[in-house]
This record gives C-alpha cells, sequence and structure tokens, in this order.
C-alpha cells in the first residue's frame, strides 16, 4: 500500500486533501484561524522569528516522520497524517467484534464519538497555551529546542483532530473545530475541558513533571484510541504516538536530569540549596502533584461512560491484543471504594463488572509506566550514593474526580492512602505539594541560559543531544 506524502502547497497530508475541494477549502479557511491562535496564544513572540533544529513530520514511513532541519516555527509544516489503512480490518472488541471497521461515523455513537475527539484534541492547545512562556527561562539551548518541538507537535495534533472534526462531523465538527481556538487554558469564562490542562506552568519543573506524567496520561488515552472501530480515529491515533513519545522522553529524561544534578551536589557533601539545585523533598512534592493531577484525567473508577466507549467499539483498552477476552460482557474488576454507609474514611473491596471499570484497567497501565520512570530515578539516586528514594503517592490521595474526590469520599487521604480530616489536611498539606515557599526557591532559580553548551545550575545536561548532535549544537539561533 502506497501512502507517499502528497505534497500540498498549505497542507502537507497523505489524505489526498486535494481530491476533496470542500475539505480543502474548510481546513484551508480555518488555517489563518489557527495561525493567529499560535501567534497569540503559543511560545512568546520574540521566538517566532528564531531559527530552531525542528523535526517535521514529511509522511508516515519511517524515513519521513523524522525529518530534521531549522525551521522558523511559524512556518513549521503542520500536517494530516494518517497511517496506511488496513485491508480488511475488523473492530477488535466490544459488541462490534468482528464486523468491519467503520469508515465513515456510525450514526448511532456520533455525538459519543464527537465528544471523544473534541476533548482529546482541546488538550492539544491548551498545552501549548500553558508552556507559552516556558523559553523565557530555558536552561539550555537544548531544551528549549524540546521545548519548541513538544510546542509545534501539540499544534499538528490539534491539525490530525480537525481533520477529524471537519471530514466527519459537517457544520457541527467546523464548530467545534472553531471553538478549539476560543478556548483559553487557565480562563475563568472559557476553560479547558480537563482540569490539568488548566493548571499554570510557570517553571521548568513544572514542565518535565507536566511532560512526564500528564503528556503519558495522552500516551494511554491515545493508545485505547488507536483501537477504535472508527478507523479514521484509529489510524491518526497511531501515528500521533510516534510524535507523543519524544514528549514522554522530555518529560522523563529531564525530571531524571534533575534528580542528577541534586545527587550529584549531595554526593559531594554539598547542601543543594547552597548550589542552585532542587532538594529531593521539593522534588517529591512535584511528583505528588502532576501524578495525581494526570490520574484525575482517566475519570470516574466506576462509568457508565466508559462501559458505553468500549461497548460501542470506540475506545479499547491499551494493546487490546493482549487480552483474551475482548466483549468483556461477563467478568468483574476487584477494586477498593469508599463506603460512607460504615462510617467517614471507610474503605470495602467491591466487584464492579468490568465494562465499567475500563478508566481504571486504563489508569493501572499508567500507574505501572509511571512507577517504572519512579524506579529509574531512584536508580540515579542510588548510582550517586543517596539512600532517599521516589514514591508514586496513593491513588487516593489529592482526587479532584471520582470516587477519591473529597466531595464524593467525604474526606481527603494523605500520600499513603489513609483518610484525612480538612482540618489535618489543611495542617499538613504543605508536607505533600509545593508550598508558596518551595514554588518561590524553584521559580528563583529559573533564568534563561543562551550559549551552546551551558546550562543552569539546577539540571544536568543531558547523556546526548538530538538526531547525533552533541549537547553544545546550536539548536535555537
Ligand atoms: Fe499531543
Ligand atoms: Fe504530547
Amino acid at each position: 500500500m502506497s501512502v507517499a506524502a502528497v505534497s500540498d502547497d498549505k497542507i502537507p497530508n497523505n489524505v489526498d486533501l486535494a481530491s476533496d475541494k470542500r475539505l480543502q477549502r474548510a481546513l484551508e479557511q480555518w488555517l489563518p484561524s489557527y495561525l493567529g491562535w499560535w501567534q497569540e496564544i503559543g511560545p512568546e513572540r520574540s521566538f517566532q522569528a528564531r531559527d530552531v533544529y525542528l523535526r517535521t513530520a514529511i509522511s508516515v514511513e519511517t524515513d519521513g516522520w523524522a525529518n530534521f532541519d531549522y525551521v522558523k516555527m511559524p512556518d513549521y509544516r503542520w500536517g494530516i497524517f494518517l497511517t496506511p489503512r488496513e485491508e480488511g480490518k475488523t473492530i477488535g472488541f466490544g459488541d462490534h467484534m468482528g464486523e468491519p471497521v467503520w469508515n465513515e461515523v456510525p450514526g448511532e455513537y456520533r455525538n459519543m464519538l464527537r465528544r471523544i475527539i473534541v476533548t482529546q484534541a482541546d488538550t492539544e492547545p491548551a498545552s501549548v497555551e500553558q508552556q507559552r512562556l516556558l523559553g523565557m527561562t530555558a536552561p539550555s539551548l537544548y531544551d528549549l529546542r524540546n521545548l519548541f518541538q513538544v510546542n509545534v507537535e501539540e499544534g499538528r495534533h490539534l491539525w490530525a483532530m480537525v481533520y477529524l472534526l471537519h471530514s466527519h462531523f459537517g457544520k457541527d465538527g467546523r464548530e467545534e473545530a472553531e471553538a478549539l481556538l476560543e478556548r483559553r487554558s487557565g480562563d475563568a469564562d472559557k476553560p479547558r475541558i480537563l482540569g490539568a490542562f488548566n493548571q499554570p506552568i510557570t517553571n521548568w519543573l513544572d514542565f518535565f513533571f507536566f511532560t512526564m506524567f500528564t503528556d503519558r496520561d495522552g500516551k494511554f488515552q491515545l493508545y485505547a484510541l488507536a483501537e477504535s472501530g472508527f478507523d479514521p480515529l484509529a489510524r491518526t491515533t497511531r501515528f500521533m504516538l510516534t510524535e507523543e513519545a519524544h514528549h514522554m522522553f522530555v518529560g522523563e529524561t529531564g525530571v531524571d536530569r534533575v534528580v542528577q544534578r541534586t545527587a550529584q551536589v549531595m554526593q559531594q557533601g554539598k547542601d543543594p540549596r547552597q548550589e542552585g539545585a532542587i532538594p529531593i523533598e521539593i522534588l517529591q512534592k512535584y511528583l505528588h502533584l502532576w501524578f495525581s493531577l494526570s490520574e484525575d484525567l482517566f475519570g470516574g473508577e466506576i462509568s457508565s461512560n466508559a462501559a458505553d466507549f468500549f461497548a460501542s467499539g470506540l475506545k479499547g483498552r491499551y494493546k487490546e491484543a493482549q487480552y483474551e477476552d475482548h466483549k468483556v460482557l461477563t467478568g468483574e474488576y476487584r477494586m477498593t471504594v469508599p463506603d460512607t454507609t460504615k462510617g467517614v474514611g471507610k474503605l470495602v473491596e467491591k466487584d464492579v463488572p468490568l465494562r465499567t471499570a475500563m478508566n481504571e484497567v486504563l489508569r493501572d497501565n499508567y500507574v505501572d509506566d509511571c512507577q517504572r520512570a519512579v524506579d529509574k530515578w531512584n536508580r540515579t539516586l542510588e548510582r550517586h550514593g543517596q539512600s532517599a528514594r521516589f514514591t508514586l503517592p496513593s491513588r487516593r490521595f489529592h482526587r479532584n474526580q471520582g470516587l477519591f474526590a473529597p466531595q464524593q469520599a467525604g474526606t481527603r487521604f494523605d500520600p499513603a492512602g489513609a483518610p484525612l480530616s480538612d482540618d489535618d489536611w489543611s495542617r499538613r498539606r504543605d508536607e505533600w505539594l509545593p508550598s508558596a515557599a518551595d514554588m518561590a526557591y524553584v521559580e528563583s532559580l529559573m533564568k534563561q541560559v543562551t550559549a551552546p553548551g551551558q546550562i543552569a545550575a539546577w539540571v544536568a545536561p543531558p547523556s546526548k543531544g538530538i538526531n547525533g548532535q552533541g549537547f553544545d549544537f546550536v539548536y535555537v539561533k
């Protein structure tokens, strides 16, 4: 099957856009609105004219999606790329298992599907907005370049989702595409849809933890959608995952480099604060914060929506092929839930129908992946002779969605998962989450470093550069 990239003047794509004039026109009309949004609320204006060493996707072949060159961000070739269509592909799970995949939106699932696509789409521009000022305090040119790579790819992911809305949802889709450029992260009147995407990202520690934990939610959502019976969605998200891997690399290795720097200083018998590094206890608090905010993105532990998404064949599980039973008409999932009838903070074990537990199943995969990264950071501590270890908090800690949100559970929980009164929470909160003083300290370290090969004092340089270049390469001119 040939999926040669069509070199289209305005919108690079492998979907033969030129053959659908109406769609092409609609997207070409959306393009200036998109660029207007990028200029207004994308990376800070002074960076828009800079030459950045970026990777651009020009096709989905292995040699086509990683073209490196200097590009000015507004000239980045945001394109529409779907992985190739497979002949004879069938739906892999749910009530329609075994039927041919859909290339058009099934009428009965139109609203559900639109909701899924819009919710995913909304996170892409939101993260660009959250990160817009970070370039001003980048710890090195290498990091500055990685930030902009993440930003332009999130922009491309918005394109990918807007293509689905425009090509399959008619007038409603076009309106949703406009609205995606109108909402703003953190705006009181027009906020982004999901909580973590309205949180401020004011410094690079937030950024590294965000790309580690919040982009990683994105990874699992995209994997679940890559199983979709609606094939254009499956093929779009499948390709997005290749780019998403880099975002998580930025986060996971970013945190690791911060840990490394702190541990090195401590190994030399010095106080991290004296050396402008970040103490381990502050890092643990940021870990608590972003892990818990990101867990909320998976939705309620017991969810009829999740069951409907699975039953309808729209959203599967992470690597659905690893399971034996793809219909899940029977089967239960045992989870710990609060039981307020037994008293405040009482927890009981409960079996729930597996289909209603699909959010929790995906969250399980996510938590395992996070634990793997935490283990890696702990090995970095160990290598530098440090006995402290990072830990993921209990899933009950600091939740705002689902069964363990205080309004649902009737109580709060500490990082070990034990119930906690509101008073105790207020008294001890700053032991577990970044305090005003912690944030002020981290902010005080954030200074822009622009000389090639130089790096700020709070983070170690990477072990290697991008695309075989050295750390001292001029990643941004
Ligand atoms: Fe994305
Ligand atoms: Fe991402």
